[in-house]
């Protein structure tokens, strides 16, 4: 396994980071997980354009040009091949003595990079996942892909400690997204998902998977929904770089669809698979 830090790619048990650096003390770093197929990298455009945003919302300057950073990425996969699998990529505002706010100017942020195999989750896409609610207590930002995901992280664990595979979370009882993933439900024909606002991560999934719902005909609402509505769902499915299009078939102690996969949840999926395989 490589590291890439900054420009220089070393073993990954030779790999060093600063004490100081600011990912460390404040989280204060973005990150993007890219998926891996076939050896190339999935929708890159797409993530760094989000990597981009994150940078801007930040005001993390970026260390180099989206294309130089495509390169670095396609170094680091050539020097360290992986069929089907991840490249983690993350920038952090650099490390400097702790103090909140931003360390002198010239501070040179930190990019590191790896990539690892991880096989498509293939029982989980075909037969489903269980997920359970759990109150969303992130900040206001959500649309920022950063490290700081201590919300998502407590909720994951909650989700785990109850037997399930994600947690769906509420605001109020108004659904917005997953731990790691966004959420969708289909009613009466037309799928349903939280718009791209300040509470939801604008996940590169969900945009194929709407764009795709629309070219085949599914009508889109990109509207709030809540708890209840989304346990009374003819159909409910996640969407992530990893998790892809998945299946929910259980909210907490409710079934969805049967306790099956759906038409339409299956009509979705075909369709992303068509990207890759
Ligand atoms: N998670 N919402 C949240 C909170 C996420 O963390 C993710 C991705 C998504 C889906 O976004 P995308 O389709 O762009 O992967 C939605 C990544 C995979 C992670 O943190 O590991």
């Amino acid at each position: 396994m490589k590291f890439l830090h900054n420009l220089t790619i070393t073993d990954y048990q030779d790999a060093t980071i600063h004490p100081d650096d600011r990912g460390y003390y404040f989280g204060d770093g973005i990150y993007e997980v890219f998926r891996i197929y076939n050896g190339r990298l999935f929708q890159e455009d797409a993530h760094l354009v989000r990597l981009a945003r994150s940078a801007a919302e930040l005001r993390i300057p970026l260390p180099y040009g989206l294309p130089e950073i495509t390169g670095l990425m396609y170094k680091l996969l050539e020097e360290d091949p992986v069929e089907e699998g991840i490249l983690y990529l993350q920038i952090t505002r650099g490390a400097a003595p702790r103090g909140h706010a931003f360390p002198p100017e010239g501070t040179q942020p930190v990019l590191t990079a790896y990539c690892k195999p991880l096989p498509r989750n293939r029982d989980k896409i075909t037969g489903g996942i269980r997920i359970v609610s759990v109150p969303d207590i992130r900040w206001l930002r959500c649309d920022i892909k950063t490290l700081n995901l201590l919300g998502n992280v407590l909720a994951k664990q909650e989700a785990v400690e109850r037997g399930a595979d994600e947690a769906v979370l509420h605001r109020s009882g108004t659904v917005t997204e997953c731990s790691s993933s966004n959420i969708m439900m289909v009613k009466d024909g037309t799928l349903w998902t939280h718009p791209a606002d300040n509470l939801i991560l604008p996940g590169i999934t969900r945009q194929v998977v709407l764009e795709q719902a629309r070219t085949v005909g599914i009508p889109v609402q990109e509207a709030v929904f809540s708890l209840e509505e989304l346990y009374s769902a003819d159909e409910v499915l996640i969407t992530g770089t990893t998790t892809e299009v998945t299946p929910v078939i259980l909210i907490d102690e409710t079934p969805i669809a049967g306790g099956q996969p759906g038409p339409i949840t299956r009509q979705l999926q075909r369709e992303y698979q068509t990207l890759f395989m």
